[in-house]
Parts: structure tokens; sequence; C-alpha cells
């Protein structure tokens, strides 16, 4: 039996997931935010679960990371994409890779575009897709390294032929939407549907978008895994 919460931080928009394997009583979180750390191990004992490893889609710039909180807390391994250059990460990851916990398994994409090292975790018939592919739009691409030709490459070259009733639930949301589909993202989403890698670029170079609020702060930390110390560094 599988256990799965979909968990949302309101000051940032962003979801964070708790998957389980209840009968092995192991789990995994993608993208936990500091703020929430006590709710999370709670969840975790209230489902009797242990935390195996926390998975990162990216160096997030709008909330700090719950990593190291939940690292201290339970021993967990955090994972990252290798091109994050968070050397705090207990793993470094490239894609492909296969992770398991209790009896699942955990499919690594590298999905660069919106960073560098930005990955998508796909689990059962989810995909979680961190900041590449968000529900009728995508991640931003004009800072952190981002590069709108690589996120079309990695979202038409890996997330499309996916089977379209893989569910996709994105890193953030700002309406209140939870899931989506391949399928559906595949026909209706604005910023791709009908789009060349040209268009695309265009479209998204002119999107003149203000700096998240957190941006220095929030990068500056989570390159080390939303730990407190690096404020003062
Ligand atoms: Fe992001």
């Amino acid at each position: 039996m599988v256990y799965f919460r979909q968990l949302f931080d309101s000051t940032s928009s962003t979801y964070t997931y708790l998957l389980g394997d209840a009968h092995a009583h192991a789990a995994v979180m993608i993208d936990p935010v500091a703020q929430h750390c006590n709710l999370y191990l709670s969840l975790l004992d209230e489902h009797k679960l242990k935390l195996d490893l926390i998975l990162e889609t990216h160096v997030h710039a709008d909330h700090i990371s719950g990593a190291h909180c939940l690292r201290e807390q339970t021993g967990a391994r955090v994972a990252m994409g290798k091109d994050c250059n968070a050397s705090c990460a207990d793993i470094q990851l490239r894609g492909d890779e296969m992770l398991t916990f209790g009896a699942e398994k955990v499919l690594v994409l590298a999905t660069p575009g919106h960073t560098p090292g930005s990955l998508s975790y796909l689990w059962r018939e989810r995909l979680f897709t961190g900041d590449a592919l968000l529900i009728g739009g995508c991640g931003r691409t004009d800072f952190q390294g981002g590069d709108a030709g690589a996120l079309y490459d990695s979202i038409t070259h890996k997330i499309w032929p996916l089977a379209g009733e893989t569910l996709v639930y994105p890193g953030h949301d700002y309406r209140q939407h939870e899931v989506s589909s391949v399928a559906q993202e595949r026909r209706t989403n604005p910023r791709l549907a009908g789009k060349s890698r040209d268009e695309f670029i265009a479209l998204m170079n002119q999107l003149e978008l203000p700096a998240p609020r957190m941006l220095q702060a929030a990068v500056a930390a989570n390159r080390h895994c939303g730990s407190e110390r690096s404020h003062a560094a």
C-alpha cells in the first residue's frame, strides 16, 4: 500500500510531496519548505513512516528548503541535481537513476532549463516536475542560469513522450490547481502547445517578470540545503 500527500506552502505557493511505502514504513519527500519541518515530522510520525530520501527538484529561489532540517531530524539523505552545485547534497544526480524507498522506485529525469540542475521525478503514474513544467505554464528562464531552449528540449523530449495519463504534479501553482496530466499539458499548455522551439524562446524572453522577493537569501541558503548557517557566510 502506498501513501501520498500533496502539501501547500501558501507564502510561496510551493507544493511539497510526501510519498510512502506504508508496508515497508519508508518515505520520500520532494521539495520540503523549512517553515513546515515540524508538520512534516508529525505526519511521518503519525503514519509510521521513516524518511529515507529528500529529493529537491532544483535550487529554489522563493523559499528556504526544509532539506537541512529534515536531514538533521531524521537522518534521511538529500538528493539533488549535480548541476545545482550544492555540495550539501548527499547524492548528486545526473538523470536516469532509479532511486528506491521500501519496494517503491523513483526514476530521475534530467529536465534542465528553468535552472541547469533541474530534475523531475517519476513515481508510478505520477510525475513531479518542479518548475520545469507547471499547470498551464512553465518555470521562468531569466535567472539562475535559465535557458529557454534547454527547457523546451526538456519538456518536449523528456515529458511529452511519457504516457498521456501520467499525472503532472508541479512545484508551484498560483491558481489553486493541484494536478494535471501529460496529455492535458501537451494539448493545452499555452506556453508550449503548437509552439516551435524558436517561438517558445521568443515568448520566454519577453516575459519581463519581477524578481522573486526572497531570491538572494533563498538561493544562498538552498545551496546549503536550506541550512541557517549559510546566512552568515
Ligand atoms: Fe524555481
